[in-house]
């Protein structure tokens, strides 16, 4: 049995949204394969995710000295979100995101969450004498992503900072197996936007049936 974190930064609804529609499609291939389960889904848009802010970096300043006593009250309830965030991502066997391309990165609160959540000393990955070394072994992870341009093969492929950001911060905190579903080109190719869509669903069921 695993347990299964799906992580969504979009305002929106799946009725609208095509990252959001291919995490409902990748769900429901997934939970119909593995009933027994445990499947999480965090809407960054929906739960507080704390910027890591004065009142953070005052609090871990805090902390780092020994003064503890003198965290406020609004500094230890954001670090400890902030906790409790990087708690639940650690806890995951399995991780799915799903995210719009937005100025070829991905909605502000994925990177909130990269931050705070994510990347987190001591406890997603460590320093060594021979560098950063990612503590996440035994994971893998599915992004899930949709664009108005389509990149794949092209010149501006080297723009995609979407995925390759969120990628290399897998990679980097030792989540090696990642899997990258794109539907792209939807603004650009108007006219196949629904071969895109449906493409990009299927990519998504079939990635998720041996997930
Ligand atoms: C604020 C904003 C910024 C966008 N920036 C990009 C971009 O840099 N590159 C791109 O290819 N598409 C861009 N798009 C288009 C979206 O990626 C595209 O509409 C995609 O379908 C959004 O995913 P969704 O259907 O899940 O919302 C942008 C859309 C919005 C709303």
């Amino acid at each position: 049995m695993s347990n299964v974190l799906l992580v969504t930064a979009h305002p929106g609804s799946s009725s609208h949204s095509v990252s959001l529609g291919m995490a409902d499609k990748f769900l429901e291939t997934y939970k119909t394969n593995n009933p027994n389960d445990t499947v999480t889904t965090l809407n960054l848009y929906s739960e507080e995710i704390p910027l890591i802010d004065g009142d953070v970096l005052s609090a871990w300043g805090k902390f780092q000295a020994g003064q503890a006593d003198q965290v406020t009250a609004e500094e230890g309830r954001k670090v400890a979100r902030l906790g409790a965030l990087s708690d639940q991502f650690v806890a995951a066997d399995k991780v799915i995101f799903a995210a719009p391309m937005w100025n070829f990165g991905y909605p502000p609160l994925m990177k909130a969450y990269m931050d705070g959540a994510m990347v987190v000393s001591g406890k997603t990955f460590k320093y060594t004498d021979k560098g950063p070394q990612g503590l996440l072994t035994n994971k893998k992870a599915v992004i899930l992503e949709a664009s108005g341009s389509h990149f794949t093969g092209t010149p501006i492929d080297a723009f995609t900072h979407a995925s390759n950001h969120l990628k290399g911060i897998l990679n980097f905190v030792g989540i090696q197996d990642v899997t990258v579903v794109k539907a792209e080109g939807l603004a650009q190719s108007p006219d196949k936007r629904d071969e895109i869509i449906a493409s990009a669903n299927t990519q998504a069921a079939n990635t998720a049936a041996s997930f």
